[in-house]
């Protein structure tokens, strides 16, 4: 693969960028002109809309039926009914829903959307956007009470790092890395997720997302400790978190001495399921493990991870249902974050690979079912996000068959990721 873009970029510099083979007829990318710009104008509108108020677009208020829950569950009322965290909010159905505060999990994907539709287009007011609604979140860098400010701080500060850099962005960036690797514990070998729970010292796959922060900042510092605490977190995950299917838990949870308490899921369909989302964040996560270490044993995993995900999924569009087992029937919710993820990390994997064609293929499909018309919206509608059908938390009754700003991010993430594979630009579009 890497030969490939080397050969393609050499010839495609030659002819303009005009494609791999003088034979060839011109690509249509008519799909990925529509879809940034339909990107563009949703942001563009939804900052319009929000205006001066402090408020970050996190997705769709959506409601449940409880009968759906139990099928979709396949577990009885009674087991599960009192530990549903959101309750439906009549009123508010089909509204934009907002983070509670900057303190939301969810809080830099909006600012990270705004950076990539502006590295996407060029366009400055999307600049001026970003850094306005980057700069809502200062006080993260004070804030040490979840594994998430790994996302919540890379993906608004850490991309306006990388787009434009400044000193006191990097200092935001070292303060929150030194707060998560605070929260690693070398006995356990792993960096606590949540503070909250039933858990000893939980750590949920998700977590794998936030070692990109740490690798950023050890880019920044030279300082060595935040590769090592990301790299031995992405060890101890390693042994604890999958399955001999390569599947993963959604949750382990250790004892103090480093062994395990439990294993079980937050967010997907049971204990032993396979929550799409979670083998999404697996994939993304090891794939830039083997990035910055070049360790094998980590892109053997990716790639694991890739053919699971590749064999599992079965619909024809390739966007999973919310949970791999989950009822395989047209009512199930399907998750167009996970798939989001998915693409952005294959098209990252298939470049660390002689072989990588099979990644990019799969991505390239993954983004041109998003945006068609059954996941992209139309302009004006989806309360001004970008895709639509994603599955926030369905055991908990939260953000089911709806738009989320992270399924619009990491879509985004992979749009630009596919552009520079390709070696085209949105003028040459
Ligand atoms: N990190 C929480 C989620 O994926 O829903």
């Amino acid at each position: 693969m890497k030969k490939f873009l080397l050969f393609c970029y050499a010839v495609a510099t030659l002819q303009g960028f005009s494609g791999c083979s003088p034979s060839q007829p011109k690509e249509d990318y008519g799909w990925l002109k529509n879809a940034i710009d339909t990107s563009v104008q949703q942001l563009e509108e939804t900052v319009a809309d929000v205006g001066d108020s402090v408020l970050l677009p996190r997705s769709i208020w959506t409601g449940y039926d409880m009968d759906f829950l139990c099928s979709q569950l396949q577990r009885e009322p009674v087991t599960f009914k009192d530990s549903l965290r959101m309750k439906p909010v009549k009123d508010a159905l089909g509204s934009r829903r907002y983070c509670s505060s900057i303190y939301d999990w969810t809080s830099g994907f909006f600012p990270g959307n705004l950076w990539y539709a502006y590295q996407l287009t060029g366009i400055e007011d999307l600049k001026k956007d970003a850094v306005k609604f980057t700069n809502y979140l200062y006080p993260l860098k004070d804030y040490k009470g979840t594994h998430d400010i790994g996302f919540m701080v890379n993906c608004s500060y850490g991309n306006a790092h990388r787009l434009s850099p400044a000193d006191t962005i990097r200092q935001i960036l070292v303060q929150t890395a030194d707060n998560l690797c605070g929260r690693f514990d070398s006995n356990i070998g792993c960096i606590r997720s949540w503070d909250f729970g039933k858990w000893n010292f939980p750590v949920i796959i998700d977590n794998m997302m936030n070692l990109d922060l740490l690798f950023y900042v050890n880019h920044l510092t030279n300082d060595s400790k935040y590769k090592e605490v990301a790299l031995r977190h992405a060890e101890t995950t390693m042994k604890n978190h999958f399955r001999n299917d390569h599947s993963s838990y959604h949750v382990v949870s250790y004892n103090s001495d480093g062994s395990v308490e439990m294993k079980c899921t937050h967010q997907g369909k049971n204990d032993d399921s396979s929550w799409a989302r979670g083998q999404a964040w697996g994939v993304y996560g090891y794939t830039s493990c083997y990035r910055e270490s070049k360790d094998a044993a980590f892109l053997q995993q990716a790639q694991n991870i890739a053919a699971l995900i590749m064999e599992r999924v079965k619909t024809d569009d390739a966007i999973p249902l919310w949970d791999y087992d989950a009822p395989n029937t047209p009512e199930t919710p399907r998750d167009a974050s996970a798939a989001s993820i998915t693409a952005s990390a294959l098209i990252e994997l298939s470049t660390l690979v002689e072989d990588g064609q099979v990644y990019f293929d799969y991505a390239e499909k993954l983004l041109k079912s998003l945006s068609s018309d059954a996941y992209l919206a139309k302009v004006g509608t989806n309360q001004g996000f970008i895709l639509m059908h994603s599955t926030g938390s369905l055991p908990n009754g939260s953000e089911i068959d709806t738009p989320i700003n992270y399924a619009d991010y990491y879509y985004l993430e992979a749009l630009v990721r596919y552009m520079q594979v390709k070696g085209i630009d949105y003028k040459s579009l």
